[in-house]
């Protein structure tokens, strides 16, 4: 199992692939299987802005496609202090492992450790 710096690190490396050329904002994710396996993504912006994807959903859609189904950590990285997933990923994310650990990278390799229904999104949607 590699450990969190590991993880940050394989998202910062996949952030490279990003495209972003009309943001200008390229995002990488990682995210990890609780058998160890990782999957990454980027953000895929399109000239068509609605049908732009963020960087977790393509790692966690690559995941669920290949037949994942449980997750331990997801590493998000881009620039500014801490990369913070926007709602649509929380929601989505929360779907398929609500107590995620999610560890929020920047450039320099620094990261914060959150929990994906406790800190990111509590009080949650779900349908029963
Ligand atoms: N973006 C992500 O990939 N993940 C996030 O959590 C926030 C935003 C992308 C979407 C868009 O391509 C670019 O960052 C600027 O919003």
């Amino acid at each position: 199992m590699i450990n969190d710096e590991e993880l940050i690190e394989l998202a910062g490396k996949a952030r490279e692939k990003a495209y972003a050329p009309y943001s200008g904002f390229p995002v990488g994710a990682a995210l990890e299987t609780e058998e160890g396996e990782v999957y990454t993504g980027v953000n895929v912006e399109n000239g068509v802005n609605d049908l732009s994807i963020c960087a977790e959903r393509v790692a966690l859609f690559k995941a669920i496609s290949e037949g994942a189904r449980d997750f331990s950590r997801l590493a998000v990285v881009c620039e500014g202090e801490y990369c913070k997933p926007c709602g649509a990923c929380r929601q989505t994310l929360m779907e398929h492992e609500p107590d995620l650990k999610v560890l929020m990278g920047n450039l320099e390799g620094e990261y914060k450790e959150v929990e994906l229904n406790k800190d990111l999104l509590p009080e949650a949607f779900q349908l029963d």
